[in-house]
C-alpha cells in the first residue's frame, strides 16, 4: 500500500529540497525536519506494552515499546533520514545497507550489509529519500526478507510512479510511505521534477 503523507510543512520542506540553490547544510537540516514529520505516521502502529511507573507521588501505568524498530538507511542518501527517526524513537538500532545504482544499467549494486538477524521480528524501517525505478528498494527488501525480516516498511521523500509500481509488484505486503509522488523518470532514471541526486546534494559531491 502507498501512503502519501500530507502536511503543509512537508510541502514547504520539499520545495527547499528541490531548489537547486539550496546548499548542503540547509539540505541536510530540511531533510531531517521533514523525516521527523514522516516518522509519526510511519510509526503509528508500533506495539506498546503496559508497565508500572512510579511518579514522585504514586504508582501508575505507563508504556514501553514492545519491540524497538530497526532503521535501515540505504547508503549514502538514506543516512540523511536517520537523525529524524532517532529524534523521535529512543534507542533504535541502525543497520546500514550499502548500495549504489550502476549509472549505465540503473541496476543496484549491494556492497555492504549488517542486518542483525536477532531483530528479525522487530519493525524494520527502510530509509532512502529517492524511490526512482524501484530497483534499489526491491533489492533491499529482497535482502531484508532473506535475513528474516517480517515487518518492513519503506520510507522515501520523493517517489516515481514507476518505482512504486515495481515495489508493489515484487513486495505487495510492504507499505511505502512517501512525502511526494512525482511525475516520472527521465532517460537517465532521475525523478522529474525531483531534487537531483540526493546523495550528492547532502554531501556536496556534485
Ligand atoms: C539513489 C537513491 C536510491 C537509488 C534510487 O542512490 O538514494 O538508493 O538511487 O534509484 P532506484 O529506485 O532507481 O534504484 P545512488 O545510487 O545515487 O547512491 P548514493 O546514495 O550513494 O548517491
Ligand atoms: N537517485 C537520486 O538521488 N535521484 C533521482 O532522481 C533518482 C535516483
Amino acid at each position: 500500500m502507498l501512503v502519501v503523507v500530507d502536511h503543509p510543512l512537508i510541502k514547504v520542506h520539499i520545495t527547499v529540497l528541490r531548489d537547486h540553490m539550496t546548499g548542503t547544510d540547509e539540505f541536510r537540516s530540511r531533510l531531517t525536519a521533514l523525516t521527523r514529520l514522516l516518522a509519526f505516521p510511519v510509526l503509528q502502529d508500533l506495539d506498546i506494552v503496559p508497565m508500572t511507573v512510579t511518579t514522585p507521588l504514586a504508582q501508575t501505568t505507563g508504556y514501553k515499546l514492545d519491540k524497538v524498530p530497526v532503521l535501515v538507511p540505504v547508503l549514502r542518501a538514506g543516512l540523511g533520514m536517520v537523525e529524524g527517526f532517532r529524534d523521535v524513537v529512543p534507542n533504535t538500532v541502525v543497520s546500514h545497507l550499502g548500495m549504489y545504482r550502476d549509472h549505465h544499467t540503473l541496476k543496484p549494486i549491494r556492497y555492504y550489509s549488517n542486518f542483525p538477524t536477532s531483530y528479525h521480528d522487530h519493525p524494520v524501517i527502510l530509509l532512502d529519500p529517492m524511490l526512482a525505478t524501484g530497483g534499489s528498494a526491491v533489492d533491499a527488501l529482497d535482502y531484508l526478507k532473506q535475513e528474516g525480516a517480517q515487518n518492513i516498511r519503506v520510507v522515501s521523500i520523493i517517489s516515481a510512479p514507476e518505482g512504486i509500481k515495481k515495489v508493489d509488484e515484487c513486495h505487495p505486503d510492504v507499505n511505502v510511505f512517501t512525502a511526494q509522488l512525482d511525475e516520472g523518470l527521465n532517460d537517465l532514471g532521475y525523478i522529474l521534477p525531483g531534487l537531483g541526486d540526493a546523495g550528492d546534494r547532502q554531501f556536496g559531491t556534485v
